[in-house]
């Protein structure tokens, strides 16, 4: 279903120590926040056993990545299956730092998508284009073929329950974000090809999120956007204040 979301992606980083005070602190934020926002915070995997313990926590948790195989000889992959028998109900796939870093292709991260939704855990799936793809007019044929390649095989009752992250590789961790212009210019024609692909009603139905140096400065302004329904954010994620006013601003 279409709603309003807020996923903060702790990336690598916090100790336990502070990935506790970090949850902590954004719980105590939590009655500030309208019912509509979905909370979702993405841990490093190695402490999501500690954040769903926690009895205070009201937001949702996530992982960061997981295995394309369910399960078996994979030294140091987690699988989506684990994490749903850990009831962690959402997993980011296609983070662009694992495409770049990790060398994870359209064909693999259709894979994880599958074994996500196998396994009922919700994909956050991420798209987005260089800033060379841009550049050469090529942003919209990036994230179309990101789509096609990777999530366009499933049906639509499948397809409207995956979250779509847009985000610009040029705009994460830099401090450059895409102008709310180049945000719904890109977000209009993420849902028209879902329309296309999969028809109006799943279109509607998918929560697109915006991600790239959304901070407490310009999340109001992104968030406005018609066919924006949260972002996806890195680092002011880490302080809980910041990420507590994007919350707020979300709706
Ligand atoms: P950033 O990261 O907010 O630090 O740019 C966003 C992301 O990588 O999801």
């Amino acid at each position: 279903m279409r709603q309003k979301i807020v996923a903060g992606n702790w990336k690598m980083n916090k100790n336990i120590d502070e990935a506790m005070e970090l949850a902590l602190s954004i719980t105590e934020y939590q009655p500030d926040f309208s019912k509509e926002v979905k909370v979702i915070i993405a841990p490093p995997s190695l402490y999501l056993a500690n954040l769903k313990m926690m009895k205070t926590l009201t937001c949702e948790v996530a992982a960061q990545n997981c295995s394309h195989h369910d399960y078996g000889a994979f030294t140091g992959e987690i699988s989506a299956a684990m994490l749903k028998s850990m009831n962690v109900q959402y997993c980011i796939i296609g983070h662009s730092e694992r495409r770049q870093y990790f060398d994870e292709s359209n064909e693999l991260l259709k894979k994880k998508v599958d074994t996500c939704v196998r396994n009922g855990v919700t994909p956050i799936f991420c798209i987005g284009e260089l800033l060379e793809e841009r550049k050469n007019n090529k942003h919209f044929i990036t994230v179309l073929r990101q789509m096609e390649q990777s999530l366009f095989h499933l049906h639509g009752a499948e397809l409207e329950k995956i979250i779509m992250a847009y985000e610009p590789v040029w705009a994460i961790g830099t401090g450059v974000t895409a102008s709310s212009e180049e945000a719904q210019e890109m977000h209009a024609f993420i849902r028209e090809q879902l329309g296309l692909h999969a028809g109006e009603g799943v279109a509607q139905n998918v929560s697109i999120l915006y991600g790239g140096s959304v901070n407490a400065a310009n999340s109001m302004e992104l968030f406005a956007c018609k066919d924006v329904d949260g972002g996806l954010v890195g680092g002011a994620s880490l302080k809980a204040k910041d990420f507590a006013q994007i919350i707020a601003s979300a709706g």
